[in-house]
């Protein structure tokens, strides 16, 4: 299961990757926003992230204008690792090295067959394991749990 959420910026965007998500018969839940009416973009990266890190949804797809005021807030809940990308080699990058459970994209800054790419690699990409990111990795925890 993949959380969804955006703002009124990003809202757009994530009704055509909802599209694909379904063609590609990925189950989602969506926390909002639901229309294009003006919002404001951390309530919703809190609840999507919320529900990855209680295990309730596996990773997560973000939308805003430029992805990142959602990529920031998202970032401040516990053990959200969220990713802004608007190219191929960093949505599969943060998977590999990062793994970063949740991508954020923007809808200003990305046209939707970019963003399907994006959002396939992010998908599709295992992390790789290798100590030397694992490390990396729990060294972002401890930065997490010295707050
Ligand atoms: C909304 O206008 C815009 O500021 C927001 O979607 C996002 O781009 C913020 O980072």
């Amino acid at each position: 299961m993949l959380a969804l959420g955006s703002d009124h910026a990003g809202y757009p965007l994530k009704l055509e990757i909802m599209k694909h998500l379904d063609e590609r018969n990925i189950e989602y839940k969506d926390y909002g926003c639901f229309s294009a009416d003006s919002c404001d973009y951390a309530v919703y990266a809190e609840k999507a992230a919320n529900a990855v890190t209680s295990g309730e949804c596996e990773r997560g797809l973000l939308f805003c204008g430029t992805g990142v005021g959602i990529s920031i807030a998202a970032n401040k809940v516990k053990g959200i690792r969220a990713a802004c990308c608007s190219d191929e080699f960093s949505a599969e990058a943060t998977r590999l090295h990062n793994d970063a459970n949740i991508l954020c994209l923007g809808a200003r800054v990305v046209d939707t067959a970019k963003a399907v790419k994006l959002v396939d690699l992010f998908l599709d990409t295992p992390f790789s394991g290798e100590e030397r990111h694992s490390r990396r990795i729990a060294q972002i925890t401890e930065i997490e749990n010295k707050q």
